[in-house]
């Protein structure tokens, strides 16, 4: 993080009052944007990067601003599913300017600070006796950052991709000047609906209004005789969960190994895939999502 705090220009010393001014910076810079989104699922795995991305593009083809904030600070993963790794941060008038990838998306990641492809995320913690403590403080003050710093500009959509579990998106929460709208993702079998379901709890327990539940990985199209073929377990899992959450169902995403592909090349696949039935469901998914943010 120092090298984005350098960036930032933030290297002072008294660190309370750098959080306050930082803070309201993050206020600041929030105002300008006119949604932040949360892409977050209990479970890991079932897709959360590869949907935030295709989301936001998804809108983005529709005319949007969009940026994206990778909040996984360990296991980032947009820099690369946007194409910008190569991008090497600079600092603007504004703040640090973040890497711009397909269709203009703006990409803030950890990704982007780590000097290797191997190298893990580590903090330096005063003493190792407070190691632990540390690293959760660490983690709240880089999203801090991340929010405050970035020269994000005029946005119509933040998306944040959130990592495993609740926890960063209660950091998220507490950072932001109003709830973000939280879109659900699962798979269809029954142990990631009993992860997911959580994730729907803190999300009301803290206000944050519930786009709603999308499918992912819902069944494999077969590329050569087109039939669909379950991955997980065949019936109605996320609808039931949707239902008795009372939140809407925002659709499935088959799996398609072309979604695979695209993330791997940096490009988000709703670019070129959009007449697909998962081009077609992420689109209508997104659509869906906008309508709620202008009517919430
Ligand atoms: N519908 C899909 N069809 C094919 N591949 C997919 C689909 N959804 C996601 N993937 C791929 O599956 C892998 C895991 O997805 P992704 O990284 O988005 O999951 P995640 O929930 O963000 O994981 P984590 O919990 O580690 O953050 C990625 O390679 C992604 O491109
Ligand atoms: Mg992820």
């Amino acid at each position: 993080m120092k090298r984005y705090r350098d960036l930032a220009g933030d290297g002072g010393s008294d660190v309370l009052a750098q959080v306050a001014a930082q803070e309201a910076r993050l206020r600041t810079r929030m105002a300008a944007v006119r949604r932040v989104v949360a892409v977050m699922s209990g479970k890991g795995g079932v897709g959360k990067s590869a949907i935030t991305v295709n989301l936001a593009a998804a809108l983005a083809l529709e005319g949007a601003r969009v940026g994206v904030l990778d909040a996984d600070l360990n296991g980032p993963a947009l820099a690369k599913m946007l194409g910008v790794r190569d991008q090497r941060l600079r600092r603007g008038p504004e703040g640090v300017l973040p890497a711009v990838g397909a269709l203009g998306i703006r990409v803030m990641s950890m990704d982007l600070l780590l000097p290797g492809d191997e190298t893990p995320l580590t903090w330096q913690a005063p003493t190792p006796q407070r190691a632990h403590i540390w690293r959760q403080t660490a983690e709240v003050s880089a999203l801090r950052e991340f929010l405050a710093d970035t020269a994000w500009g005029e946005q119509d959509y933040l998306w944040v991709d959130l990592p495993p579990g609740t926890d960063r998106f209660c950091d998220l929460h507490n950072l932001l000047p109003s709830p973000p709208v939280v879109v659900i993702t699962t798979i269809p079998s029954e142990v990631a609906r009993l992860v997911v379901q959580k994730s729907v709890t803190v999300a009301r327990e803290l206000k944050a209004p519930v786009a709603g539940l999308l499918e992912n990985m819902a069944g494999y199209v077969c590329p050569a005789c087109g039939v669909v073929s379950e991955l997980f377990q065949p019936g109605a899992m996320a609808g039931r969960l949707a239902a008795e959450q009372a939140i809407p169902h925002l659709g499935q995403i088959p799996f398609d190994p072309a979604i695979g592909a695209a993330a791997d090349r940096g490009i988000p696949f709703v670019v070129q895939g959009r007449q697909t039935a998962a081009g077609k469901a992420l689109t209508a998914a997104a659509v869906a999502i906008r309508a709620f943010t202008e009517a919430t």
